[in-house]
């Protein structure tokens, strides 16, 4: 069974919606440890009331950011971890742990990317006046929030949006897409080739879902 890694900095709500698809049997893997930068991450307590191992690494303990990634990487590696999911980890993966776990770093943006990449995307979709808003499940490469895209969610976007209501709305998103991609990789299903991700035995679906457009569509499991 698949062993997940998490790196977290804060409230982890993504995190606790990968817990939930795990316990109600929707994803086949289970959590190996978190990882935090942050002693005071709300994440630890949702580690804690599940049981999850976790770890505080500070940054400032360590020579260089690669060397603060190898002992991520090297944590992640001794506990059999297959995945590594960032969710809500404030800081730019390093090369260390991007080799020891090729195309196998998530992230999730709350933006369409490529739009919007960065901190505030939220308030950057807001503040432009988009139409469409929206979040992306994306393997990590080394640039900021460029790497590969697995799932994005269309979140349409209002004039009288705020940062926060625009927020708010598109984290109900994330909340669904980011379970299901760790799903379908922990089915063996997601392929990366020439920097586009390949879903295996897709199948097509009329129905796109609700409110919001969600490529590709979620399956029914
Ligand atoms: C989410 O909006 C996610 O897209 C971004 O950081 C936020 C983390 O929220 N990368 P949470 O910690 O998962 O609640």
């Amino acid at each position: 069974m698949l062993k997940i890694g998490v790196l977290a900095s804060g409230r982890g709500s993504n995190f606790q919606a990968i817990i939930d698809a795990i316990k109600g049997g929707r994803i086949n893997a289970g959590i190996a440890l978190l990882v935090t930068d942050k002693p005071d991450a709300y994440a630890i307590e949702r580690a804690r009331a599940n049981g999850i191992p976790y770890l505080y690494l500070d940054p400032r303990g360590f020579t260089s950011r690669d060397a603060y990634f190898e002992k991520v990487a090297g944590e992640l590696s001794s506990r059999g971890a297959g995945l590594v999911v960032l969710a809500g980890f404030m800081r730019i993966v390093r090369r260390p742990l991007l080799e020891a776990f090729p195309w196998k770093v998530m992230n999730i943006h709350p933006a369409l990317l490529p739009s919007f990449p960065g901190l505030h995307g939220q308030r950057q979709a807001a503040q432009y006046g988009v139409k469409i808003s929206g979040c992306t499940v994306h393997f990590v490469d080394e640039g900021m929030d460029t790497g590969p895209i697995i799932i994005q969610a269309a979140v349409p976007a209002r004039h009288d949006d705020t940062e926060e209501s625009l927020s708010q709305r598109i984290l109900e998103y994330e909340h669904r897409i980011y379970p299901e991609a760790v799903r379908l990789f922990a089915e063996g299903r997601l392929e990366v080739r020439d920097k586009k991700v390949f879903i295996r035995g897709f199948k097509k679906k009329a129905d796109m879902g609700g409110e919001a457009l969600i490529s590709p569509p979620l399956e029914d499991v």
